[in-house]
């Protein structure tokens, strides 16, 4: 007889206005299994978590937990009941210790005084059972890496008791060595007895992480099966319902004049000529200061030494000349500064809040939601229609909304700053087909600077790449002579020095 699931999910349904996210799902996992969640953006699974975790209340379905019925009345009530949630965008406080946070949830009157040594205790314990007893529980947490955070809030659900983890997108925020840990992380957690839920779009991830997988598709289950026995390609197979064509579309590109030149310019004393009809790569390690240097390019940032000539155009810019100048951004980090989450689809892609330039009083809705409505489908944004405000769109989908907002404005020098983090494995293949197309346009071909820390997607699309290193970017190669160990060992060079 096999065991009970650490936690079984029966007909679980969810609608948000006119959206069903979740048809009726099914889902459970055992103690020690790493279950891996995947699907298209908006397939539903951080709607599914959220259930679990208590932040969402299905509309219909019911929940067990070790064969007794769950029902969590928020996610603090899941707590309680051994269910975390680690989100991908963190939520430690930072102004507090890294004990005090571990502590928080426990009811604070705990920890007075004289508890504050067993409350280092505890959040050492904790952290050596992760194996990182080399994190110090006095520091505060606003001073750790993502990747040091990340593993204090997994060490905080496990403090708490807790039996089920779930991981959304864990790797997002992590550098590529700090991934590397994380797995060894979830494999300690599978052998502690931990169920865990592991949701990635890199089928990378889930081939070394999981032990079995499950496909979600339009808010039902696609497919299931064991991690070893399926090839990527069949569980893209599930998720998309067909089988996807080449991931990484080149057409024939012809190389014109300069568009971006710069010289010298801080940080990384970056000298490079981008040209139209090209891609070129910036590979590096997170704080390399890859991220300062665009921003720094757009206007976001003083020039502090060097020179930027953009076209014909020298001299102090800000990013409102910069869209004027036919250049524009996707940023890191959408929320910020990328999208205005209280409007809607068709505003965001539309109207570009950096620049005023949009058509402002004047538009014709009629015209932006025709407009939007393209980008929708040719991107094949997971939305009930334009007018829907981006807050209510699921992360991938909102990231695809701020590329498209770039190709909307149709400009000649697209800055990409981890542009495809949190797509899906189909909506890259689409972006990357759009990337293609406006690069080798014959009559037109557009230039594009990429930065991203997938390096799959470097060597798949760009056709040369400079590492940022060292403090410096050195000079761009062509991605023939580049492979992801020679990537990594340029990218890390500047580490051990
Ligand atoms: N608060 C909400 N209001 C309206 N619609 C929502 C809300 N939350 C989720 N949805 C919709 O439910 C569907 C499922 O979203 P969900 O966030 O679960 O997808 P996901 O699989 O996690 O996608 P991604 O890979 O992009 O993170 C989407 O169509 C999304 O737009
Ligand atoms: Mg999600």
């Amino acid at each position: 007889m096999t065991p009970a699931p650490r936690f079984e999910m029966r007909g679980v349904r969810k609608t948000f206005g006119s959206t069903i996210a979740l048809d009726g799902v099914d889902f459970s996992v055992r103690d020690g299994e790493v279950c891996a969640l995947v699907g298209q953006n908006g397939a539903g699974k951080s709607t599914l978590m959220s259930i679990l975790s208590g932040a969402v209340a299905p509309d219909a379905g019911e929940m067990r937990i070790d064969g007794v019925p769950y029902t969590p009345r928020s996610p603090i009530d899941a707590r309680r009941q051994g269910v975390a949630m680690i989100y991908q965008g963190l939520s430690l406080a930072p102004d507090l210790s890294v004990m005090e946070n571990i502590a928080l949830g426990d009811e604070p009157a705990r920890w007075g005084v004289v508890k504050r040594e067993a409350m280092r205790a505890r959040a050492a314990a904790a952290l050596a059972d992760l194996g990182h007893g080399d994190i110090v529980p006095d520091r505060l947490a606003g001073d750790l890496s993502p990747a040091e955070q990340q593993l204090v809030e997994i060490a905080r659900a496990l403090a708490s008791g807790c039996r089920v983890l779930v991981l959304d997108e864990p790797t997002s925020s992590l550098a590529h060595a700090d991934v590397h840990r994380l797995f060894e992380i979830v494999a300690r957690l599978r052998q502690q007895g931990q169920a865990v839920v592991y949701i990635s779009h890199f089928l990378e991830e889930v081939q070394a992480v999981s032990d079995r997988f499950v496909v979600l598709r339009d808010g039902r289950v696609a497919g299931e099966g064991r991690t070893t026995d399926a090839p990527a390609s069949a569980i893209v197979e599930l998720m998309v319902g067909r089988a996807v064509d080449a991931l990484y579309p080149r057409s024939a590109r012809t190389v014109g004049e300069v568009v971006l030149d710069l010289t010298g310019v801080m940080p990384g004393a970056a000298t490079l000529q981008l040209r139209r009809g090209e891609i070129v790569g910036i590979a590096g390690l997170l704080g390399a200061g890859r991220t300062r240097l665009l921003r720094t390019i757009f206007g976001l940032e003083p020039v502090i030494s060097g020179r930027i000539r953009v076209g014909t155009w020298e001299g102090p810019a800000s990013p409102a000349d910069r869209w004027r100048q036919g250049m524009g951004m996707v940023s890191e980090d959408r929320g910020a500064e990328g999208l205005a989450m209280d409007l809607s689809v068709a505003d965001n892609l539309t109207l570009s809040r950096l620049d005023g330039l949009g058509p402002g009083p004047f538009v014709r809705p009629e015209a932006q939601a025709a407009a939007a409505r393209r980008w929708i489908d040719r991107l094949q944004v997971r939305c009930a229609g334009p007018r829907q405000p981006i807050a209510a769109l699921s992360g991938g989908n909102q990231q695809k909304i701020a590329v498209a907002r770039l190709l909307y404005h149709d400009v000649d020098v697209l800055l990409l700053d981890e542009p495809t983090r949190g797509i899906d494995v189909a909506s890259k293949a689409q972006i990357y087909q759009v990337l293609d197309d406006v690069v080798s346009n014959a009559a037109r071909p557009r230039a594009a600077l990429l930065v991203s820390s997938y390096l799959p997607e470097l060597l798949g699309v760009c056709d040369r790449i400079a590492v940022m290193a060292r403090g410096r970017l050195d000079a761009a190669r062509p991605v023939e002579a580049w492979s992801e160990h020679a990537l990594l060992m340029a990218a890390a060079a500047g580490q051990a020095s």
